[in-house]
């Protein structure tokens, strides 16, 4: 049975000692959880984060990854250096990080293989630009970006691999995709993955939803079939919110 995961994007928000503090409120209304829990915070809150976190049933996820082990690649972190610091979960090929730091499609597998290969587990980050959805191509855009992310993973690894639906248009905007348009990506998605490795790999893999998902939202859209959880940003900054979709998560 594929798990349902709900994953905090906290992008460039949070001190150390706020990530703290956010994480202290969020332990509470996490606690009961039916579902499994991620926090994403910076780079440099990591420490701070998993102190926090210990003897919580939220793990630890970072928000980006290289594919090298080590050397000149300045301002990147590797597997290792994220395990280490108690990281198991790594958002790959978010759209901020496509649209404003030239990630393409082919880093976006580079990194996915590497999070697989050393233990981590990817959450990649598909979806289409509003003109892509204006033009009838969604399907084809978002299939192709999965195609790729998977290009090279085995069907061991594929079933560890996490994908979020994340329309472009709907991220930080407060438009929401509606549940069916939500419910009929991730269903593509599915599709998609099953068209690589079998319906019953694609039966596992964790499909999330994102962009503007919050307290009010969460229920409708996390009844969908095909919605195994939720990747938030804004929402996930404040805990009373973020418990709320937590609580909506089946
Ligand atoms: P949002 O961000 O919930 O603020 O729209 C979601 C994301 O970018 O992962």
């Amino acid at each position: 049975m594929r798990k349902t995961i709900i994953a905090g994007n906290w992008k460039m928000n949070k001190t150390p000692d706020e990530a703290t503090a956010l994480i202290n409120a969020i332990r509470p209304v996490a606690s009961g959880a039916n579902c499994e829990v991620v926090v994403c915070p910076t780079a440099v809150c990591l420490p701070a984060a998993k102190e926090a976190l210990a003897g919580s049933n939220i793990k630890l996820g970072a928000q980006n990854v290289h594919f090298e082990k080590s050397g000149a690649f300045t301002g990147e972190l590797s597997v290792d250096m994220l395990k280490a610091v108690g990281v198991e979960y790594v958002i790959i090929g978010h759209s901020e990080r496509r649209q404003y730091f030239g990630e393409t499609d082919e880093t976006v597998n580079k990194r996915t293989k590497a999070a697989l290969a050393g233990g981590l587990i990817p959450i990649v980050c598909v979806g289409e630009l509003l003109w892509e959805r204006e033009c009838g191509i969604t399907n084809e855009v978002v299939a192709r970006q999965v195609k790729l992310a998977l290009f090279g993973v085995s069907a061991e690894d594929a079933k560890k691999t996490v994908i979020a639906y994340e329309p472009v248009w709907a991220i930080g905007t407060g438009k929401t995709a509606t549940a069916d348009q939500a419910d009929e990506v991730c269903g593509v998605i599915r599709a998609t993955i099953a068209s690589l490795y079998g319906a019953e790999v694609a039966e596992e893999v964790t499909i999330q939803y994102g962009g503007s998902m919050n307290a009010g939202n969460a229920d409708e859209l996390l009844r969908k079939e095909n919605v195994d959880g939720g990747l938030i940003g804004g929402a996930a900054l404040k805990a009373p919110d973020f418990g709320a979709i937590i609580a909506a998560a089946k």
